[in-house]
């Protein structure tokens, strides 16, 4: 499988790969106006919120991205890039029993608009809903600090 294996030692580390991959992106829809779903799998205590932390950062929001658990969905507006400015949407669906919880918060809008970023943590829980393209990402506890990333290769990241 056409797959990429990271190890982080620490959560600065995972932070810096999400800066990566984000500036990356970034660079390449410039003179877009396209969304970005990234799907952020795996255990708890896995780095999910901490690797949206580092989109957070390198999209320059001015609040610490945290997990959005007891409500859902949180929004952030990010600083200018490239002449405009992202909405970064971070979703934990830990608790969604039924995607149409995910629908009834506009998703379908959120996807389907322009210049937005959205993080999804817990993904699985709403897998029928998810649109086909995007970036998946695994987070498995492998030492105390160690966490393995596990994201497929794509031509847009040269990571
Ligand atoms: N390599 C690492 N990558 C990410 N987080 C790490 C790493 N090593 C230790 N940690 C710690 O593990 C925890 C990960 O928590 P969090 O990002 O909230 O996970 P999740 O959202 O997947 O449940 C944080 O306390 C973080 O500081
Ligand atoms: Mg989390």
């Amino acid at each position: 499988m056409n797959q990429k294996e990271i190890v982080t030692k620490n959560g600065q580390e995972t932070k810096e790969l999400a800066r990566i991959l984000c500036s990356q992106w970034l660079e390449i829809n410039k003179s877009k106006n396209s969304n970005w779903l990234v799907c952020l799998y795996g255990d708890l205590g896995g780095g999910k919120t901490t690797f949206s932390q580092g989109i957070g950062e390198e999209l320059g929001v001015k609040e610490i991205v945290n997990s959005p658990t007891f409500l859902i969905m949180k929004k952030y507006l990010s600083a200018r890039k490239a002449n405009k400015k992202y909405t970064l949407y971070h979703f934990d669906c830990y608790r969604i029993s039924d995607a149409q919880e995910i629908l009834d918060l506009g998703w379908e809008d959120i996807i389907n608009g322009e210049n937005n970023i959205i993080l999804v943590e817990w993904p699985e829980r709403i897998e029928k809903i998810l649109p086909k393209t995007r970036l998946n990402l695994k987070f498995e506890v492998i030492g105390e600090d160690e966490r393995k990333i596990v994201f497929e290769k794509s031509p847009i990241l040269k990571c």
